[in-house]
């Protein structure tokens, strides 16, 4: 790319245009991207960056954010006291503050507790469909793992689970609709489903404010940090946020992980001969075919970029996926090598699919656990497995999930 001297970039999709229908390969489009242009503008109007040092610049910038330098959400036209009290919605001070008191909930050491519960779960799952020969790895792994164990992370009885879990995969729709992908269907199963869900939150923090456990809830309700703690709306606004930014993401890196690993089967045999791996393997996972290809943040100054000044208040797409697979940082970028982040290998730069900066995944550190678990019993248990179509059927999703994974396998202890 010539780098210009401040003039703006010529608008252009240049192989990389977004579409609702998850095209089987993004990456072809983002590595021409990356190429050709890696600064640049779309036709409307968006800014995106696809190398790995631009992309985590940005992320790290502490002059970015998620609000424009007016306190808005870009496309809102007014404040709407009491929405977007989400954390990832903020900035500082009030980031700070939430992302402090949600932390002390969310403790690396908290998460960690769940561990033997996490591979009875999977364990569980994988024993009613092992005599089978053939599951949807969706519908019987990626999605039960995380659905079950956030209900019980919540204290939610196990009759209301299933009923919850719906409402969390609709109202998990609602990023579609908020990007004005979806009909009116779609919409008001999502209107629906967030009123349920927030009723029933309510109904429980309720009950949990007169009844403290040891669950996560009301260890939100107890967060306290210098005598502030969270307010109701707060409370409320980042009990479903968290329900919704941890939901689709691990199916995500479940299905998507397996279906990888299930595709390369001499990688799969590497990792099988070295379960020691899974750690690393996850990680590639997330590098390789990662759910969430692209965030964002709103420029709080003017910032240079390949030679461009990108203007204060502009939107700027982080392309993850781009980054992840840049070669300037990356050895061999387009192989998927389960052993890339395995010890003894040297330093091995971190992907970007949790994003980075004040923003990095809260959740980073569960949904690495859970699928480590879950596709490390998957693998080690079952042989010979085998996709029974060919191409992905993706979910309807604003995220790279898919929708159903149909498998055929040999079950190695029967
Ligand atoms: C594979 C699974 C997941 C992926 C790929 C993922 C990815 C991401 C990404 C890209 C961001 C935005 C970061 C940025 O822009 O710098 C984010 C934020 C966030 N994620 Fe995750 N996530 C996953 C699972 C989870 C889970 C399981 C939870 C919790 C239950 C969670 C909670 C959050 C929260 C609370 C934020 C906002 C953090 C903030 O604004 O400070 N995520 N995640």
């Amino acid at each position: 790319m010539s780098a210009a001297n401040g003039a703006a970039p010529t608008p252009g999709w240049y192989g990389a245009e977004p579409s609702d229908t998850q095209p089987d390969d993004p990456y072809s489009g983002y590595r021409e991207l990356r190429e050709t242009q890696p600064v640049n503008i779309t036709p409307e109007g968006q800014w995106r960056l696809s190398r790995y040092e631009d992309v985590r610049r940005l992320l790290r910038g502490h002059w970015a954010g998620m609000r424009q330098t007016n306190g808005l959400l870009p496309g809102q036209v007014e404040d709407e006291p009491g929405r977007g009290l989400f954390m990832l919605l903020q900035d500082p001070p009030t980031h700070t503050r939430l992302r402090k008191l949600v932390s002390k909930a969310f403790t690396p050491r908290a998460i960690e507790s769940w561990h033997p519960r996490i591979e009875a779960i999977t364990n569980e799952l994988l024993d009613k469909v092992a005599a089978r020969g053939e599951m949807d790895l969706v519908r019987d792994l990626a999605r039960p793992v995380p659905a079950t164990l956030i209900c019980e992370m919540l204290g939610i009885p196990p009759s209301d689970q299933e009923e919850f879990t719906n409402w969390t995969a609709d109202a998990t729709h609602g990023l579609l609709t908020l990007r004005g992908i979806g009909d009116e269907a779609l919409q008001e199963r999502v209107e629906a489903a967030a009123s349920n869900l927030i009723g029933y939150f309510n109904a429980l923090i309720e009950e949990r404010r007169k009844n403290l456990g040891d669950d996560l809830l009301s260890a939100l309700i107890s967060a306290e940090e210098e005598g502030d703690k969270l307010s109701p709306l707060e409370l409320l606004s980042n009990s479903v946020g968290l329900l919704i930014a941890g939901f689709e993401t691990t199916i995500g890196l479940i299905g998507n992980g397996l279906t990888t690993l299930i595709q390369h089967p001499a990688e799969l045999a590497r990792l099988r001969e070295h379960p020691e791996w899974i750690d690393s393997a996850v990680e590639e996972c997330l590098r390789y075919s990662g759910p969430i290809l692209v965030s964002v943040r709103v420029l709080h100054e003017a910032q240079r970029f390949g030679g461009y000044e990108i203007p204060k208040d502009s939107e700027v797409l982080a392309m993850l996926a781009a980054a992840n697979r840049d070669p300037e940082v990356f050895e061999d970028p387009e192989r998927f090598d389960v052993s890339r982040y395995a010890a003894g290998r040297g330093a091995v730069p971190d992907h970007l699919s949790f994003g980075g900066g004040a923003h990095l995944c809260l959740g980073a550190h569960l949904a690495r656990l859970e699928s480590q678990i879950a596709i490390g019993a998957l693998v080690r248990r079952f042989d010979e497995l085998e996709l029974l179509n060919e191409r992905t059927e993706w979910g309807r999703s604003i995220f790279r999930v898919p929708g159903r994974i149909p498998i055929r396998f040999v079950d190695a202890r029967a």
